[in-house]
């Protein structure tokens, strides 16, 4: 068996930012598999992908011996297609067959690992975009189920803040009905991208579905070259993170032991030693 099993328990110590789970074990697979193989596999044989919470875990994993100069799957993954409703906060799935929330051609890019906002583009189409790009919003108002278009040029979460100062929030799209509506408050407007209130976060979650505050990125990453790179690599070497295209074959981290949210704790499978 080509598998090298490493144990590492971790202490905690209070800190300030999210607390790992308590005790993880961390196994490194020497066996090169794209990332969602790798996913695969950790789920199957131990819990899952690792999670990197903070600098002591990465000096831990940096133990693994010997040291090779080469780069390893960890669970950070940039999922384009999971986004939340400024109102609601829920992920929930876009992908390129939604009834109506239609993505314009080659759309979402994440270009340049920037595009985490979501505008219309000719009043109709998706486009993820920088959220600091300033555009007119389309904002919701609850009280009587209106749609306001302003015209004023302001970043995402400049425009997030006025229409739940003035309105209810930035416009969910949430039926063909809002829709169609909403087309029609953009209709002759003349604009050619209006922030809506989709939007995601970051490189979260990660593959065990828990989130982190900590990232310790190389030089210019993630630049999601190409538009290709949605999947997050670790140096064993320097332990900093890449983003490169997950069909590339590494090795790769898995962890044994509990998630952070309880209600979504998966039990340990077999564990070898
Ligand atoms: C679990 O690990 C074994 C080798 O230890 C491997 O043969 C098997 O394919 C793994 N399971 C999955 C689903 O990858
Ligand atoms: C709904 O209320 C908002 C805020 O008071 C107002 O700006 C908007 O014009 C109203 N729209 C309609 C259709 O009444
Ligand atoms: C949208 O338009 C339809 C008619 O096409 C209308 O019945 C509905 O009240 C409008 N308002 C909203 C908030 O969808
Ligand atoms: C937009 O408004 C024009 C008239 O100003 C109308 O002819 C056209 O059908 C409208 N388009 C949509 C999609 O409602
Ligand atoms: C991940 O967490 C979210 C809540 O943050 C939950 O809605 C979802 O069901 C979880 N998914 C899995 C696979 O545990
Ligand atoms: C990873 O490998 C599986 C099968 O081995 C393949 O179906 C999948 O497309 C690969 N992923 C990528 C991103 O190339």
């Amino acid at each position: 068996m080509e598998e090298t099993c490493l144990l590492l328990i971790l202490l905690l110590s209070g800190g300030l930012s999210t607390l790992p789970p308590h005790s993880r074990e961390y196994h490194f697979v020497n066996q090169l598999m794209n990332w969602t193989e790798a996913q695969s596999y950790c789920r199957a044989n131990f819990t899952d992908l690792v999670t990197i919470y903070n600098i002591d875990i990465s000096q831990l994993l940096l133990s693994v011996s010997p040291r090779i100069s080469t780069w390893a799957w960890i669970g950070l993954y940039n999922d384009r297609y999971s986004w939340k409703w400024s109102m609601e906060g829920k992920l929930f799935y876009v992908g390129s067959t939604h009834e109506f929330l239609i993505w314009a051609n080659d759309q979402p890019d994440c270009l340049n690992a920037n595009e985490y906002c979501v505008a219309l583009q000719g009043q109709t189409q998706m486009n993820d975009r920088p959220c600091g790009d300033s555009y007119p919003f389309l904002c919701y108002n609850a009280k009587n189920t209106s749609y306001i278009l302003v015209k004023e040029s302001r970043s995402w979460s400049e425009a997030q803040s006025y229409c739940r100062t003035y309105h209810t929030d930035l416009t969910s799209i949430r039926s063909k009905e809002e829709k169609s509506n909403i087309t029609l408050t953009l209709n002759g407007s003349g604009v050619q991208y209006v922030w809506i209130g989709l939007y995601r976060d970051p490189w979260a979650p990660w593959s065990d579905n828990t989130t982190s505050t900590f990232t310790n990125w190389a030089y210019s990453q993630p630049n999601n070259y190409n538009s290709v790179e949605y999947c997050g690599m670790f140096n064993l070497m320097t332990g900093e993170w890449a983003d490169v295209f997950c069909g590339l074959r590494l090795y790769f981290f898995c962890f044994t032991g509990e998630v952070q949210n309880a209600n979504t704790v998966r039990s340990c499978h077999h564990v070898k030693h």
